[in-house]
């Protein structure tokens, strides 16, 4: 089959897999609060030593709404709301803490949001001091922050380095004037370049930067365009991001038409024009939706066999914890997920009460977790080993596989099942194959296209 037409198959709805079972899929009926933390608990004193625990700090606020955006947010320009939230935020570490038997080791530390630099530096400082000073710092931390380019100022970048920030993410999105206006985001290359170069005058070590592809008036000729700027900038990392259209969810994507949107052939042949200027300039495929330089830890990582994959997307850290703290924020106990309240003032309600904001989770089965270790392995190696891929195989699984190896996505060996360079496009069609829940409520299938 030809490559066009493998685009054209396998173009269906599939999950990024940032977790196993995908949200959709948690089974939030059994899901039980004291189980759910007993969890946490015990993956901490089994791990906290050897590993280390992650924790993500959503921070959901943003001075002016980006029509396409989908993330968990609140537009506001009063700037008063800083300081309650970050009270909540510090409150609700001190309950993990009280879960914890010992000082928590930090490995992994990401702000994210929304716009983390919304928030002054100095209300920064204020909350990972607050954070680190219950805890200890692991030899080999990576702390990590998103800001937007037209707000990150020089301080933030200097505040945030002094506290041991050594990547940053920038949101870019598309660098044409056309698209920017009607994503009401217009963000002009000097101010990217300008925050970029001053990262790296501080001494970031890594600078990524996030495209989107699928946004209303991109063309290949616009794509094209904006990844050959973003080359001349060098990020080490790039994520490459396939617009979810989901207006029922986020009406702000109503401020322009469907018309306006790529069809899904020009949407497919934007990922393809992206890839390949990335390949091209000597930019590694990590797997699903990154790309980063070969000296970036990411792209190392990947080489060396230990590239993970959680909430956060790719990461080089192998921790078996994630406390996800603030509003619609997801923690990971290994045994089981859960999610905070998404809108700010219950969250924040719960935590002053002194009560969890956690409101949904799920438990994983044994089925869920050999699985997960599946579609991880995929996702980040490209490759299942036979031991564990025999633990997962039955007749339909075999023979879906085998029709990917016809088509040359797959490779099976005696060593396992490897994803060939030609089918790396379709890693999450590859994932798919393997999840079972997926597989028993297929209408549940409610996911931003794979390519
Ligand atoms: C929290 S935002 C980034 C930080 C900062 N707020 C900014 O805009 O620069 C996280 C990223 O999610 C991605 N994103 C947001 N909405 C999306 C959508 N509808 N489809 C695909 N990606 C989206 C964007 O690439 C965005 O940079
Ligand atoms: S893209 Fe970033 S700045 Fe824009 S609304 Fe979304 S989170 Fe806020």
């Amino acid at each position: 089959m030809q490559f066009e037409e493998l685009l054209r198959k396998y173009d269906v709805p599939v999950p990024r897999y940032t977790s196993y079972p995908t949200m959709p899929f948690w089974n939030v009926e059994e899901f039980n609060l004291n189980r759910w933390l007993d969890s946490v608990k015990k993956i901490f004193e089994e791990t906290n030593h050897s590993k280390g625990i992650s924790i993500y700090i959503h921070l959901p606020f943003c001075e002016s709404l980006c029509t396409y955006c989908a993330c968990n947010t609140r537009i506001t320009k009063n700037h008063k709301v800083e300081e309650k939230y970050l009270q909540a935020v510090v409150q609700e570490w001190k309950q993990y803490l009280s879960l914890f038997n010992e000082l928590p080791i930090i490995r992994e530390l990401h702000i994210g949001g929304g716009t983390p630099t919304f928030f002054s530096p100095e209300n920064l400082e204020k909350l990972v001091n607050g954070i680190l000073k219950q805890g200890k710092i692991h030899p080999q931390a990576e702390f990590s922050f998103e800001g937007h380019p037209n707000n990150t100022s020089r301080a933030h970048l200097q505040q945030l380095f002094k506290l041991g920030f050594k990547r940053v993410s920038f949101g870019v999105q598309d660098l044409d004037y056309k698209v920017q206006k009607t994503i009401n985001r217009i963000q002009p290359f000097e101010n990217l370049k300008e925050v970029t170069d001053q990262s790296r005058e501080l001494g970031y070590e890594s600078i990524s930067y996030d495209l989107v592809y699928g946004l209303p008036f991109q063309t290949k000729e616009s794509i094209e365009n904006t990844v050959k700027q973003i080359i001349t900038l060098k990020p080490d990392r790039i994520s490459f991001y396939s617009y979810a259209h989901v207006p029922w969810l986020k009406p702000g994507q109503r401020g322009y038409e469907d018309a306006d949107l790529p069809s899904d052939v020009v949407k497919r042949s934007l990922y393809e024009t992206g890839r390949k200027l990335f390949l091209d300039s000597g930019y590694v495929d990590i797997g699903m939706d990154h790309f980063a330089l070969p000296h970036d830890a990411l792209a190392a990582a990947q080489r060396n066999g230990t590239l993970q994959r959680n909430f956060m997307g790719y990461t080089t850290t192998s921790t078996n914890l994630l406390i996800g703290l603030g509003a619609s924020s997801i923690s990971d106990s290994h045994h089981g997920y859960a999610q905070n309240l998404k809108k700010i003032e219950d969250y924040e309600e719960k935590i002053f009460k002194g009560e969890w904001a956690v409101f949904k989770g799920h438990h994983q089965s044994e089925e869920d977790l050999l699985i997960k270790q599946c579609i991880l392995e995929i996702a980040c190696q490209g490759e299942l080993q036979s031991a564990l891929l025999q633990k997962v195989m039955n007749k339909s699984l075999f023979e879906e596989l085998s029709v990917m190896q016809e088509e040359g996505i797959i490779k099976f060996s005696q060593w396992g099942l490897k994803v060939t360079d030609a089918g790396r496009a379709f890693i999450r069609n590859v994932c798919s194959l393997f999840d079972q829940w997926m597989k028993r409520v297929p209408e549940k299938r409610l996911f931003s296209k794979a390519i």
